[in-house]
């Protein structure tokens, strides 16, 4: 079983479509929303986040946006934000991901995370911002044990919790 991280391309939508589906089927919605579809086509999505990651539209910040594989399977995702802007500092941090649910409780969460700090210091970030909703146990158990070290609580307009923890990488 081959675990890697890898930007999108057009050769893996089939794979794409059944990650997608199951979140669908479960009920849930993609973590992190840069995975979705979105309307786009999926060759418009390919180029679209290619473009993210160094032309981001106005009011976004560049992105970085990578799929966990497992064989030929996509099983999770990963955002990497560049850069924080007020929002990201306050709510969203640095990175988002997701597992999709029929492989959570594996570690995969918190494999894909390591796998992603060389990527994170080619970028030039070496303490991360992680974010999660003050009532996601599992989140936050990731965090923690990559040794996030919790920083505050804070509560956006929505009275929505984040723990924003940092990790060094
Ligand atoms: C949060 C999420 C990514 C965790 O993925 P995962 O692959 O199941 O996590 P892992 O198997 O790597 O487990 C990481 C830690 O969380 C714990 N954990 C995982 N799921 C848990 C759950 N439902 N309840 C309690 N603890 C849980 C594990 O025991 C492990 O803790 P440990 O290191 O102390 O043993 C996954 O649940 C998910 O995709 N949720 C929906 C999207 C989401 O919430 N993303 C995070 C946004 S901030």
């Amino acid at each position: 079983m081959k675990l890697k991280l890898e930007k999108i391309r057009l050769d893996m939508e089939k794979s794409y479509l059944c990650f997608i589906d199951e979140w669908k089927k479960y009920n849930e919605k993609i973590i992190p929303v840069s995975a979705l579809l979105d309307g786009k086509k999926y060759s418009e999505f390919v180029a679209y986040t290619k473009n993210m990651e160094t032309n981001a539209p106005s009011g976004f910040v560049n992105a970085t946006t990578l799929f966990l594989t497992l064989d030929d399977e996509i099983i999770g995702a990963i955002s990497i934000r560049h850069s924080l802007n007020k929002y990201l500092f306050d709510f969203g941090g640095h990175i988002g991901y997701g597992i999709k649910p029929s492989k959570r409780k594996c570690g995969y969460a918190k494999s894909m995370v390591k796998m992603s700090f060389p990527i994170l210091k080619e970028l030039g970030l070496t303490t991360v911002l992680i974010t999660c909703h003050a009532s996601n146990i599992a989140s936050a158990k990731t965090i923690e044990s990559l040794g996030g070290i919790l920083e505050n609580i804070s509560t956006d307009e929505n009275n929505i919790q984040y723990k924003r923890y940092w990790l060094d990488v």
